[in-house]
């Protein structure tokens, strides 16, 4: 692994019984890199950034950030190390506040463990987000979109350095979108280093600096945004089967 990379993902292959959800992927993350990770529904997606996030465990292969082996360590831990993430099935807890929602990730993050600290610091990360205005309703009271920016301020509360973020512009529309492209370049300008899984196309070939793309549980394809979506290989694995 060369010096800079923040993370590392080596060899790592996920079993589901027979089925290879993630088959031998390798890939690095430098330090304020956006890398899109694309590809078709069940290619492999969420299971590889569960193996970098600690929810699942690798059935083979090795998971290093900043260059130390996390592959054992659970969740919480890889949490503390500044590893967040947002969740594709979005669950607040509904009767919680917004601010709340976002408070128990700041607990579980790398800022620690006093409420009045957390809700703070949730509440720096709504206006963050633009959901300000919407912190002391309750969080089942959010709609979709409003949800998908809960999500992020849940990742953000935990302090990362590396976001991972798994389809937070799904079913928002271009204005929408543009927001939350908005929000992840903030993120980076800040140093944040970021993993964006999304089948917006046109927004994830802006927002990257790299992309990764998975079919079959196997990367395909690793380069730039231009170098990758004209590669064949992807078009027809990929592009082809979304213009159906
Ligand atoms: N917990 C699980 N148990 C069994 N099979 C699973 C589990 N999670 C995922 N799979 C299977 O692994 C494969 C990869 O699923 P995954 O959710 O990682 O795909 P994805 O690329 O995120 O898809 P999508 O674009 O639909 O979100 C699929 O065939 C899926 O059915
Ligand atoms: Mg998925």
């Amino acid at each position: 692994m060369t010096a800079a990379a923040l993370l590392e993902v080596r060899r790592a292959t996920r079993r589901f019984g027979g089925l290879l959800a993630v088959n031998d992927v390798s890939f690095t993350l430098a330090p304020g890199e956006i890398l899109g990770l694309i590809g078709p529904n069940g290619a492999g997606k969420t299971t590889l950034v569960s193996l970098v996030s600690g929810t699942l465990e690798p059935s083979e292969g090795e998971v290093l950030f900043h260059g130390k082996a996390i592959t054992a360590l659970p969740a919480f831990r890889r949490a503390r190390l500044g590893i967040g993430r947002t969740f594709q099935i979005m669950r607040p807890f509904p009767g919680l506040t917004v601010q709340d929602n976002v408070a128990v990730g700041a607990l579980f993050g790398r800022g620690g463990s006093q409420l009045r600290v957390a809700r703070e610091q949730a509440r720096r990360c709504l206006d963050f987000v633009g959901l300000g205005a919407f912190a002391s309703r309750r969080a089942d009271e959010l709609g979709g979109p409003g949800r998908k920016r809960l999500e992020l301020a849940k990742a953000l509360a935990m302090q990362p350095r590396l976001l991972l973020c798994d389809e937070v512009m799904a079913g928002l529309n271009h204005v929408e979108i543009d927001e939350v492209i908005a929000i992840i370049r903030k993120l980076r300008d800040e140093g944040i280093a970021i993993l964006v899984i999304e089948h917006v196309i046109k927004a994830i070939r802006s927002l990257s600096d790299r992309l990764l793309v998975l079919h079959h549980g196997e990367k395909i394809a690793d380069g730039t945004p231009d170098a990758v979506l004209a590669d064949p290989t992807v078009v027809q694995a990929y592009l082809g089967r979304q213009r159906k």
